[in-house]
Formats: structure tokens, C-alpha cells, sequence
């Protein structure tokens, strides 16, 4: 499974980067307004920290315009993954997008025909929101089941499912469970998937007792 982290916070995004165990980047508008900086610089340098897929995303809700942003989102580095959201229009400039060669990640999906829908405009990534299903009452992972059920009827289709609005580790775990591709996480869920207290206290016990061996292996 692949790990996103789910932030426009460069600062986050070099420190996470460091652990290795990350492959790309979501971002949003909203992520972006928190980040308080210009959209397209803090793309362009999140690219150059982050080899993998970095989801920028387009902000326009006609065609015409939502092609034209694309576009240009695109051009800022080789590793952009456009995001348009789940709408008609948004699905027509995914099919458009992907024809030229640009990864696509389609947004804010709810429901499994949403997602096949993605599936066939050739999206790169679909991303459903596990984690606003769940505020609302509704079940999140099922809506991840759903999806990966549908698609590996179709082996010809190309979609990774990204899992999106991740709240806590074990939305990652179940994810995992359910094979999805991806998860994309906040930076402080991500930090949490590494600890556990037995994890903790192991440690401070293994060295308490190698303390006391009086012993060196360097
Ligand atoms: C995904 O790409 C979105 O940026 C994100 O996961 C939204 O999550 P939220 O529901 O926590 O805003």
C-alpha cells in the first residue's frame, strides 16, 4: 500500500519525506488557504521534494476553464496529479486530461458508481472520503469494499483507489485489509501509525538492561 500525506505544509512534507516511507502528496484548496502561501510555488516545491504523484487541484467548475487550470497545474512538474472534482464536467476534463498523458485524481467521491465512472473517464486515482461518510452516519469503508469489489471485475481498468479523509490508523489498517492502493493521511495520523506504547516501554526496558551490561557493540 502506497502512503500520501495529506497536507500543503512543505515544512511537514521534508520531514515526513525523510522517513522514506513516503510516496506522494494530496492537497486542496482548503488545504492551500491553511498553508498561506501561493498555490502554484507550493506545488512546485512540494514536486521537487516528493518524487512521486503530488494531487494539486483545480478550482474552476466549467469545462472549458477546469481543462485550462488542469493544464497548467500540469506543466508545473512531471509528477502533478491534476485533481478535478466528481462533477460531469470534472469527469469530461479528466478523460481530457488523461488523453494528453496527465495523471488525473478525481475528488470528494461518496458512492461506488461515482467511482466507476472515474474508472472509465481514466483517472489515475479516485478518491473517496472515508471519513465524511463516517461523520455522517454512514460507513466509509464500506464505500472502499464497494469499489474494490467493482474493480477487480474489470482488470483492464487502470484507477487506484486512493483513500481519502483518513481520521485515525485504523481507517489505514482497514484500508489495507481491503487492498486499497493508497492512503492519503494527515501528518499527525501518519506519525501515529509508527507508535504503540508496548513499542515504548520494550525499549526503554531493552536499554535499561543493556545499560547495566556495561557493554559497547560500537
Ligand atoms: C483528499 O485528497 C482530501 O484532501 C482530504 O483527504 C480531505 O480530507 P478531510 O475530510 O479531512 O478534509
Amino acid at each position: 500500500m502506497k502512503f500520501f500525506v495529506d497536507t500543503a505544509d512543505v515544512a511537514e512534507i521534508k520531514d515526513l519525506a525523510a522517513s522514506g516511507l513516503l510516496d506522494g502528496v494530496t492537497t486542496n484548496p482548503s488545504l492551500i488557504m491553511k498553508a498561506g502561501r501561493p498555490m502554484l510555488d507550493v506545488i512546485k516545491e512540494i514536486c521537487a521534494i516528493v518524487p512521486g504523484p503530488v494531487s494539486a487541484e483545480t478550482v474552476a467548475t466549467d469545462h472549458k476553464t477546469m481543462l485550462a487550470e488542469g493544464r497548467k497545474l500540469a506543466k508545473l512538474a512531471k509528477n502533478v496529479a491534476v485533481k478535478v472534482p466528481l462533477t460531469p464536467d470534472g469527469l469530461k476534463t479528466c478523460k481530457a486530461l488523461a488523453a494528453e498523458g496527465t495523471m488525473v485524481n478525481v475528488t470528494l467521491c461518496f458512492s461506488a458508481a461515482q467511482a466507476l465512472l472515474a474508472a472509465k473517464a481514466g483517472a489515475a486515482f479516485i478518491s473517496p472520503f472515508v471519513g465524511r461518510l463516517d461523520d455522517i452516519g454512514q460507513d466509509g469503508m464500506h464505500l472502499i469494499a464497494e469499489i474494490m469489489t467493482i474493480y477487480r471485475q474489470y482488470p483492464h481498468f487502470e484507477t487506484e483507489v486512493l483513500v481519502a479523509s483518513v481520521r485515525h490508523s485504523m481507517h489505514v489498517v482497514q484500508a489495507a485489509k481491503l487492498g486499497a492502493h493508497v492512503a492519503t493521511v494527515p501528518p499527525n495520523v501518519l506519525r501515529q501509525l509508527f507508535k504503540h506504547a508496548l513499542t515504548d516501554n520494550g525499549l526503554k526496558a531493552f536499554l535499561d538492561d543493556w545499560a547495566k551490561t556495561g557493554q559497547s557493540i560500537l
